[in-house]
């Protein structure tokens, strides 16, 4: 298998070759709808863009409880930092705390280790499905993965700080090379959530350290919530009285307040600040368009709801007239997906094969997901099509 750097290379003559002008923002690239730009990508990942790394992974391989990190998705909105010494690293704490720090990766080792299962969906998962079309990386229903993330509890490095009662909102920085006019990479989370016990600042994944497109050294990890709110490479942790102001806060990552009809504009005060996914499943094989004898096929794929938990699955091989309960994998925890399968025998035919997801908060996957201007959060009932000799 070729190294990241010789992949890298690969991609960036791949885009050359392809005549693609390396200066065209990655969201103004011309996307195929389905399939993605057309360049082989280690380990079978689907490459989105290349200027800025975005790697999909591909449906078939959402099979696993815990994506292996090679398979994990990967989303960048600018170039990863060239370079991130473990040594030189530093994590500063400030703002509305009483005690301002400087953290190294050897001090973060010395507090109490946590580790939680999480499924990451990028909040832009499926854009590429809703209709009207939506500008943005035109993604799939593979930029969601799960892993097992451990390091220090954020809650435990504020405490050290010092949180003052003013304190609402932490912020955090990562360490990505802004290229020219694009703002950096800052968000924040509400205090309430930075404290929970689960919210971390990982150092490992899978149980190795982080690798760089995954946030190396460290990265926050919100679980339940968009992938934005876990900021990669992360450098600076500061704690607010308000929400923080700026590109990735408003007018990214926000969703309407009221249903808007679609292809129309919201106002940005008529939007609130994207936090945990909604209820979802797709199905992982069999593979749309799939050919096959009749006989016994397991129907199967993944099923996640954010915070709340996934608390059934249906399946359905005759277009959604009857849905069948899947079953719903051992291996569970509380920000995890849970994997389902369906053992189904099929005679001859054409068919279209449905999931959907229900969660124990009563939320069910709509038929359609709701359109908004960005795109965000589809999860619409997944489907393949499939025909049986
Ligand atoms: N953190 C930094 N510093 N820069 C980024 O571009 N992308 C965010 C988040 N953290 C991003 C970031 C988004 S949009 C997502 S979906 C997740 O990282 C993806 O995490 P992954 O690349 O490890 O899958």
């Amino acid at each position: 298998m070729n190294s990241r750097r010789d992949f890298l290379k690969q991609i960036s003559r791949a885009a050359l070759t392809a005549g693609i002008a390396p200066a065209l923002a990655s969201w103004a690239l011309p996307v195929p709808q389905n399939d993605g730009i057309q360049i082989p990508a280690e380990d079978g990942m689907i490459v989105r863009s290349f200027r800025f790394l975005d790697l999909e992974t591909p449906v078939e391989y959402l099979n696993k409880w815990l994506t292996p990190v090679p398979h994990f998705f990967v989303r960048n909105h600018m170039h990863e930092p060239s370079e991130v010494n473990a040594e030189d690293w530093r994590l500063t704490v400030r703002g509305e705390v009483d005690r301002p720090s400087t953290l190294t990766l050897s001090d973060l080792s010395k507090l109490e280790p946590h580790s939680v299962v999480n499924t990451l969906e990028c909040a832009g998962n499926g854009r590429g499905l809703h209709r009207p079309q939506v500008p943005g990386i035109q993604w799939g229903k593979g930029a969601v993965s799960t892993a097992r993330f451990s390091g220090p509890r954020l809650r435990d490095v504020l405490g050290r700080a010092g949180i003052r009662p003013t304190g609402k909102h932490v912020m955090f920085r990562g360490l990505d090379e802004v290229p020219g006019k694009v703002p950096p990479f800052i968000r924040s989370i509400p205090i309430e959530k930075a404290m929970d016990t689960d919210t971390l600042i990982a150092t490992h994944m899978n149980g190795a350290p982080l690798t760089k497109h995954h946030g190396f050294p460290a990265r926050a990890l919100v679980p339940g919530w968009i992938g934005a709110a876990s900021c990669k490479w992360l450098t600076e942790i500061k704690v607010l009285e308000a929400e923080f102001v700026g590109n990735f806060m408003s007018p990214g990552y926000r969703f309407p307040n009221q249903p808007v009809k679609s292809g129309e504009t919201v106002k940005p005060e008529d939007t609130h600040a994207l936090t945990g996914l909604s209820v979802k499943s797709v199905i992982s094989g069999p593979l749309d368009s799939a050919n096959f004898k009749a006989g016994r096929i397991a129907v199967h794929g993944a099923a996640w709801a954010g915070e709340a938990e996934v608390a059934q699955v249906d399946v359905s091989t005759d277009g959604g007239v009857t849905w069948i309960p899947a079953r719903l994998g051992r291996e569970q925890a509380r920000y995890a997906w849970r994997l389902w399968s369906y053992q189904w025998k099929a005679v001859g035919g054409d068919y279209t094969i449905l999931s959907r997801a229900t969660d124990n908060l009563g939320r069910v996957q709509p038929a359609t997901a709701v359109w908004n201007p960005s795109g965000y959060l589809y999860n619409a009932i997944d489907q393949v099509k499939v025909h049986v000799a």
